[in-house]
């Protein structure tokens, strides 16, 4: 068995068997254009890649899709060091294949292939299986707590300094604070704004309006959200709140963004950084769940990048 990148032929022919996993309120047309569209976007153009696992004689045995994500590591002076990491999606066996091991070979595989690429620093991976399979090939799981937030009525602007727009991502994303960790991972404008290009293509299925901001401003503090996927939520990509007055605000034009938009809720991935803020906003249509799917799990790729147990995994680096 080996490990060989996808032509675009070849990525194509995925597609067709992926619809089935991943394809839900699209028809196979839509699925591939989706597909399509995704690998045009800036962000993929920079660094996406689809991995096949190959058996002797060519026949694809397992896939999955790669994408470069920037990372940072702390030296003992505190100077941040920027390398290359990598978000892992869409691992896939087709059914008739499936419990030979060949997806987990495809990730020891990779790893080994990752391993080599220069600047490297760490793999991450949003698990929908649970954490054994991949705990098997070295990724260590963090934790995944959500808040769900009722919309409220009411001007988003209101409680806020400012409401984002999408063309001002990168002003936005150079307000938030690196976390006070010695290794992270840390977003690109483009990446943030592949997630906002999900929710372009879904939110005519969904029949519901693209939200009109990008986020908002309190004081010091910084949110980023946006309708990314086949949910009709507001997803929060980024949220850097310095103070539980100002997590307050944000997260209260979030919900009245939310209404605004006619979407059901907002939902929030809990980081380390928010887990002292958000008590102090239970209640009054706020719940705190365990996450349904999407566990985050990194594994190193060289030695001397550590996994800290504090490490952030915000929605913003999903894929
Ligand atoms: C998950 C998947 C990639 C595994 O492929 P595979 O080639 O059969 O994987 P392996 O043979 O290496 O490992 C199989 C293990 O995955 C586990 N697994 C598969 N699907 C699972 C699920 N839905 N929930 C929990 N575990 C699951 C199996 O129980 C098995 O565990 P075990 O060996 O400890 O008994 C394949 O089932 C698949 O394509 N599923 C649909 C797409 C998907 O969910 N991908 C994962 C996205 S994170």
């Amino acid at each position: 068995m080996h490990l060989v990148a996808a032509t675009e032929e070849q990525m194509v022919q995925r597609d067709a068997l992926t619809y089935s996993e991943w394809g839900k309120l699209l028809s196979p047309e839509e699925y591939a254009t989706r597909e399509k569209r995704l690998r045009a976007h800036p962000w993929s153009r920079s660094g996406m890649r689809t991995w096949l696992l190959c058996a002797g004689d060519g026949g694809v045995l397992a896939s999955c899709e790669t994408f470069r994500t920037g990372s940072f590591l702390r030296t003992d002076g505190g100077s941040l060091v920027p390398g290359d990491s990598f978000a892992i999606a869409s691992v896939f066996t087709e059914e008739r294949l499936r419990g030979h091991g060949y997806a987990t070979r495809l990730m020891d595989l990779l790893a080994t292939e990752l391993e080599l690429q220069p600047r490297t620093h760490a793999a991450i991976l949003f698990s929908d299986v649970g954490p054994r399979i991949y705990a098997r090939s070295g990724y260590q799981a963090l934790p995944a707590w959500d808040w769900h937030l009722s919309p409220t009525p009411g001007d988003p602007a209101g409680p806020v300094d400012s409401l984002l727009r999408e063309d001002g991502l990168a002003t936005a994303l150079g307000r938030l604070r690196h976390p006070d960790v010695p290794f992270f991972f840390w977003p690109t404008p483009a990446q943030l704004d592949w997630h906002l290009e999900r929710g372009r293509i879904y939110a005519r299925h969904l029949g519901c309006s693209l939200p009109a901001s990008a986020g908002a401003t309190a004081g010091a503090s910084t949110i980023l959200w946006g309708l990314v996927g086949r949910s009709p939520e507001l997803t929060v990509l980024m949220l850097d709140a310095r103070s539980t007055s100002e997590a307050w605000a944000l997260l209260e034009a979030a919900r009245r963004e939310a209404s605004r938009s006619g979407l059901s809720r907002v939902v929030l991935w809990e980081e380390p950084s928010h887990a002292p803020l958000l008590p102090l906003l239970k209640g009054g249509g706020t719940t705190r769940v365990a996450r349904d799917g999407s566990l985050p799990m990194v594994r190193p790729l060289r030695p001397g990048v550590p996994v800290p147990p504090l490490l952030p995994a915000p929605r913003g680096l999903w894929v």
